[in-house]
């Protein structure tokens, strides 16, 4: 456990409880790991938990396949506390104990409880001050409370709350109590820990449960409260890939949302999939089955057609993408044309009003302003100024086997059809390439360069060929 050096001057530590395996995910990768909206779920509930506490103040409780988790979200600060051994979520908070004994309070939120939000947050915890509770429960009542814990209010219309009863603990008259603890709490650190050991996992989970310490807190005249989220999508766990699914389903329709609040027409948005950090403009339009991922950013004015794929890209205003598109990790500036069928593999910058037409592949490319590859074209490892054309079935060869060669196209050029630029090769300024040539060497500023077989003409050839004639050589 790291945070020997603890602040005993901060009031809320925040502890995510990130441990458990998901067994009922089935799945190899550890449940806080697996994604909605294109990020993990971890990564949800540590930005909501940044909201009350900075990162030196969070905790996330890891175990199942910790290292990869850890890695995983190291970025974001927070500390780690190890629970080798996963004996449930009363067990979780117990290995945090040193951990949070130098704060007045402890916020527990639950990893895979991820559309919680950050205002949510604040009034459970704004609750929790003016209740003077011990422990404050955040709940909902969804439509089917099935597979949750129950709260069980000490009387309608009361915020106290006697106790949480698991799922398998239910007695059949309590099968339909409809209040749900969500799994997310904030604590006084002294009752806490005062009886953290009175925790035991003689139950019908068979596990030592946090759930326990309401009905504990309760006995012991401590004050216990509960409170409603306001959306119960909030509160919703994520334990079966079903769960997940519905999670990753809810969050893209408020990202589509969100999007369309601010002036993005997206057609059929329950056809997309926009990733949850996606930004575009107003007056763009999104035609339908358009994916937008990851960090993907989308200026004003532009028209994404169906069926493109666009992650972590940055896209100017007015651009035109044609259908079919695939691009990952680069750059279209204002005005560009791309598409249908194009292919812009990472490193690719297309410059203003440039044209990436159909069947076009490019890699580490900057196409400058106004030029052109429209048709059937790789352009890899390559530079290309302004206003040239680049012809139809055009290839840089930049690969000879063993590394990788630039090749450096000037402004104005006009490459013929059919050509290969052998790499590393340079194509100076306002120079013309022939069609099907094979270009090895340098092409001079202004020149023409044209490097094919000769055609020759055999007249008469095909008559006499029909004749059964020899043809004459
Ligand atoms: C838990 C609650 C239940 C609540 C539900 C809300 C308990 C016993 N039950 O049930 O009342 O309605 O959440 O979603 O708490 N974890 C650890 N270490 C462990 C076990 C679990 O860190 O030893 C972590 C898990 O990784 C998970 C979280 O704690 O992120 C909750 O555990 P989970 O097994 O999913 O509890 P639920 O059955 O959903
Ligand atoms: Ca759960």
């Amino acid at each position: 456990m790291e945070s020997n050096q603890m602040e005993p001057s901060s009031k809320l530590a925040v502890v995510i409880m990130a441990a458990g395996k998901g067994t009922r995910l089935k799945s190899r990768r550890p449940k806080v790991l697996h994604e909605i909206g294109g990020k993990p779920l971890l990564a949800y509930v540590i930005a909501a938990a940044g909201h009350v506490a900075p990162p030196q103040d969070t905790y996330a409780v890891v175990g199942h396949q910790a290292d990869r988790v850890k890695s995983a979200v190291a970025a974001t600060g927070i500390r780690f506390i190890d629970q080798p051994e996963q004996r449930g979520t009363g067990h979780a908070i117990q290995c945090a104990r040193e951990a949070i004994a130098p704060y007045e309070n402890v916020l527990v939120l639950s990893g895979d409880v991820p559309l919680i939000r950050p205002e949510t947050i604040e009034s459970l915890w704004q609750f929790h001050r003016e209740q003077n509770a011990a422990m404050t429960i955040l709940t909902a009542v969804p439509d089917d409370p099935t597979g949750y814990g129950r709260v069980v209010r000490h009387a309608i219309d009361t915020s106290e709350v006697e106790a949480i009863i698991e799922q398998k603990a239910l007695t059949p008259d309590q099968q339909d109590l409809p209040e749900v603890n969500s799994g997310i709490y904030v604590f006084r650190t002294a009752p806490l820990l005062a009886n953290l050991d009175q925790l035991h996992d003689q139950n019908a989970n068979g596990e030592i449960i946090l759930t326990d310490m309401a009905g504990l807190l309760r006995a012991t005249g401590e004050r216990v409260v509960a409170i409603q989220a306001a959306e119960t999508v909030e509160v919703l766990g994520a334990n079966t890939i079903a769960d997940l699914v519905a999670l990753d389903a809810t969050l893209r329709a408020s990202t589509a949302s969100r999007l369309m609040a601010a002036g993005v027409t997206i057609f059929r948005p329950e056809t997309c999939v926009i990733d949850a950090e996606v930004e575009v403009e107003p007056d763009t339009v999104i035609e339908p089955f358009v994916q937008l991922l990851g960090r993907t950013r989308i200026g004003s004015d532009c028209l994404i057609r169906s069926y493109s794929v666009i992650e972590n890209c940055t896209l100017g205003n007015g651009v035109l993408m044609l259908q079919s598109c695939i691009l990952n990790d680069s750059i279209v500036a204002d005005g560009a044309k791309i598409g249908p069928f194009a292919r812009l593999r990472p490193g690719s910058d297309i410059g203003k009003n440039a044209h990436v037409g159909n069947f076009v592949e490019t890699k580490k490319v900057k196409l400058g302003a106004g030029s052109k590859a429209n048709h059937l074209t790789y352009l890899g490892d390559t530079e290309v100024g302004e206003g040239t054309n680049i012809g139809a079935g055009v290839i840089t060869c930049n690969y000879d086997g063993v590394n990788k060669h630039r090749t450096k196209i000037g402004n104005g050029v006009f490459v013929g059809s059919d050509s290969t630029l052998v790499a590393p090769i340079t194509i100076e300024d306002d120079s013309y390439i022939g069609a099907g040539s094979c270009i090895t060497k340098t092409v001079p500023a202004g020149s023409l360069s044209v490097g094919r077989a000769r055609q020759i003409i055999k007249e008469g050839w095909a008559a006499a060929r029909k004749e059964g004639q020899k043809p004459k050589q």
